[in-house]
C-alpha cells in the first residue's frame, strides 16, 4: 500500500487519496459561464482516479477574471452552469473543488491562444484593472489603486462566491492567493506600496488575504475543507519570502484554512530555477515551519516521485497539472505502478485494468 493512495481527511471532507488535480484555467467560458468544454475536461479528470479535482481559477467578480473567457461565480446563473459539472463528477464518485479568484492587476489579458498578447482593452472585451497600488505588471497597464472602501468590500465578494460554490455542489473551495493575482499582490512588497493598514509590514500585507479567508470560512460549511493557494516566494530581491510565507500559513490556519497549497512566483518577471519538483522545498518549509498540512505542486509527473514527496514528509498531498492534461487518468497509472489497488475504476473502463 502506498502513501499516495492513503485517504486524507480535512474536517469531514474525505479525500480518497493524495493525488490531486491542480486548478487549470481553460479560457473557454462565455460571460463567466462554463459549458461543454468544462464538462468534458473536468469529467474526464473525474474518471482518472484522482482524490480531488480542483476546477480552475473562477472569478468572484467580472473584473477579477484573468481573461474575458474565464469562469465565474459572480451571478446565480453561474451556479446552474457549474451544477451540471459537479453532478457529473459526483456521479463518478469523485470529489471536486473550485478555486475562487480575483486577478487584480493581471486581469483583462488576452487568452493564451488569441492573436494578440498582453492587455485586452475596453474597446474590445477588456476593462480597467485594479490592484493594491498603481504598480503595473511588466507589459500590462498600471491598475487603478483600490480605495480603502473598495478593499473592505473584497472579502464579501469571495464569501458570496463561496456561497454560490456551495449551491453549485462543490465539496471543497480554494482561495487563490498566488501567482501574482490580487491577494498575492497585497502580500508582496513588489506590488503593494500602500501606506494604509493594508501595506507596509507583513501584518498589514497579510490583512486582506486573512480577511478573505475568514469571510469564506464563515459561509463555507464547518465540515467542508477550505484550501488556500499561496506563492511562497517571489524568487526576487525585496519580494515575499519563504520565511514570511511560514508566518502567513500559520495565520491562514487560524483564519480557517485546512491546507495550504504551496506554489511560487508569478508576481514579477524573474528566472525561476524550474525542474522536477522545484517547488517541493517551499512546501516542506511551510509544512515544517507552520505545522499545517500542505500540498506540493510543480513538475510532479511520475508516481514514484509523488510517493517520495509524501514519504519524505515534504507534503500531505501532491497536485498534478500539465501531466494530468497529457494523461487525464494519471492516478490510475500511478496506482498500478505503486502496486496499490485502492483506486476506483469506472465500470465502463474496467476491462483496461491490468
Ligand atoms: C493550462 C494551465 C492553466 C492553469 N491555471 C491555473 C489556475 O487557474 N489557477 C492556478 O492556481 N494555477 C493555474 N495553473 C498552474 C498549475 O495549477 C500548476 O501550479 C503549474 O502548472 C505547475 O504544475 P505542473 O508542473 O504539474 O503543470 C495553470 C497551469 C496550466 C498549465
Amino acid at each position: 500500500m502506498s502513501r499516495l493512495f492513503d485517504p486524507l481527511t480535512l474536517r469531514e471532507t474525505v479525500l480518497p487519496n493524495r493525488a490531486w488535480v491542480a486548478p487549470m484555467c481553460q479560457y473557454s467560458a462565455s460571460d463567466g459561464l462554463v459549458g461543454d468544454w468544462h464538462l468534458q475536461h473536468l469529467g474526464s479528470l473525474a474518471t482518472g482516479g484522482f482524490g480531488l479535482v480542483v476546477a480552475e481559477a473562477t472569478a468572484v467578480v467580472a473584473e477579477g477574471r484573468i481573461t474575458s473567457r474565464d469562469a465565474g461565480l459572480y451571478t446565480d446563473e453561474h451556479v446552474a452552469a457549474w451544477r451540471r459539472i459537479t453532478d457529473f463528477v459526483h456521479e463518478r464518485g469523485t470529489v471536486i473543488g473550485v478555486q475562487l479568484a480575483h486577478a487584480g492587476r493581471k486581469a483583462s489579458t488576452w487568452w493564451p491562444w488569441a492573436e494578440e498578447r498582453g492587455y485586452e482593452p475596453p474597446s474590445s472585451a477588456g476593462w480597467q484593472t485594479v490592484g493594491p497600488s498603481p504598480v503595473p505588471f511588466p507589459g500590462l497597464p498600471a491598475p487603478r489603486e483600490l480605495t480603502g472602501e473598495q478593499v473592505a468590500a473584497i472579502p464579501e465578494l469571495f464569501a458570496a462566491a463561496a456561497r454560490r460554490a456551495l449551491a453549485a455542489g462543490f465539496d471543497v473551495v480554494e482561495v487563490h492567493a498566488a501567482h501574482g493575482y490580487l491577494l498575492h499582490e497585497f502580500l508582496s512588497p513588489l506590488s503593494n506600496e500602500r501606506t494604509d493598514d493594508y501595506g507596509g509590514s507583513l501584518e498589514n500585507r497579510m490583512r486582506l488575504p486573512l480577511e478573505v479567508t475568514r469571510a469564506v470560512r464563515e459561509v463555507w460549511p464547518a465540515e467542508r475543507a477550505l484550501l488556500v493557494r499561496i506563492s511562497a516566494t517571489d524568487w526576487a530581491e525585496g519580494g515575499l519570502t519563504v520565511d514570511e510565507s511560514v508566518q502567513l500559513a500559520k495565520e491562514l490556519a487560524v483564519a480557517g484554512a485546512d491546507l495550504v497549497d504551496v506554489s511560487t512566483g508569478g508576481n514579477v518577471l524573474v528566472d525561476i530555477p524550474v525542474g522536477p519538483g522545484y517547488q517541493v522545498p517551499a512546501a516542506r518549509a511551510v509544512r515544517e515551519g507552520a505545522g499545517v498540512p500542505v500540498s506540493a505542486v510543480g513538475l510532479v509527473t511520475e508516481p514514484v516521485q509523488a510517493e517520495q514527496i509524501l514519504v519524505e514528509g515534504s507534503a500531505d498531498a501532491v497536485m498534478v497539472a500539465r501531466q494530468a492534461l497529457r494523461e487525464p487518468r494519471w492516478a490510475l497509472r500511478a496506482a498500478r505502478e505503486l502496486g496499490d489497488e485502492r483506486v476506483p475504476w469506472q465500470p465502463q473502463y474496467l476491462r483496461a485494468r491490468l
